[in-house]
């Protein structure tokens, strides 16, 4: 049998791949077209491009904000004190990383830690759309306000959101969106861990919810990587955020 390679095109940021591919084999080709990203300024700075980690077929996703210094040089997510919160929480629901998906807002470390801008997270918003298409996650556990204000389309803030799951269709796929707060806020701020800990107790019982039949699967030949998600609300992202 003959088995077509798979096509990388830097030029466009796309990524075609033999008909029969997986979603996994799809995530993976898509990482390698990701991993030379140079869409924003952050290429500039970055030691690598973090795409993301673990189970391609997870359930559970989770979006958090950006790698920092460690993640910046492992090239994977949430492997600092935030990460290491993340893993124990996971782990008091009997869960671990390998059973969920962990990928970030941006792929790229902003300069020191600084919060990501509007140019940024425009410019990156493809890459995440794309993945939650290919993973097709049930619950999409957004991590504190940057990653909510995105994938929920408004501006309201994670205090007033956290615990309050919603229906949303992203990158085609229809999913739970659960917004939690980050947990590198909750680490030096007892009554935030205690509400944090209280809404990722209810992990289970929503991603054990009967859910509506999901979308097909995303073309074979992947869209370019650049094809926006339609705007949910028409307002601009800037408004859509809350960054000004
Ligand atoms: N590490 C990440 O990968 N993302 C965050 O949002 C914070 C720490």
């Amino acid at each position: 049998m003959r088995v077509a390679a798979v096509v990388i095109d830097a030029l466009t940021n796309t990524v075609t791949l033999p008909s029969g591919a997986s979603p996994a084999e799809e995530l993976a080709a898509f990482r390698d077209v990701v991993a030379g990203c140079t869409k924003c300024a952050l290429a500039q700075t970055r030691t690598q491009v973090v795409f993301g980690s673990g189970s391609p077929e997870a359930d559970l996703m989770f979006v958090g904000e950006a790698p920092g210094f460690h993640e910046d040089k492992q090239g994977v997510p949430f492997v600092g004190a935030a990460g290491q919160l993340l893993g124990k929480l996971l782990g008091e629901i009997c869960m671990s990383r390998e059973d969920v998906y962990i990928a970030n807002t941006l792929k790229c470390r902003p300069p020191g830690n600084r919060d990501p801008q509007l140019e940024e997270i425009e410019a990156c918003e493809p890459h995440l759309f794309r993945q939650i298409a290919l993973i097709r996650p049930k619950v999409i556990c957004t991590l504190g306000n940057f990653a909510t204000k995105l994938l929920s389309g408004r501006p309201d803030g994670i205090t007033k959101v956290h615990g309050r799951e919603q229906e949303v269709t992203l990158g085609g796929t229809r999913a739970l969106l659960y917004p939690i707060f980050h947990p590198a806020a909750a680490l030096y701020t007892p009554r935030m861990l205690d509400t944090l800990r209280q809404d990722f107790s209810r992990l289970p019982e929503i991603l054990g919810r009967e859910t509506a039949p999901p979308e097909p699967p995303a073309a074979v030949a992947a869209a370019p990587a650049a094809a926006p998600e339609p705007a949910p609300i028409p307002e601009p992202a800037a408004v859509q955020l809350g960054l000004f």
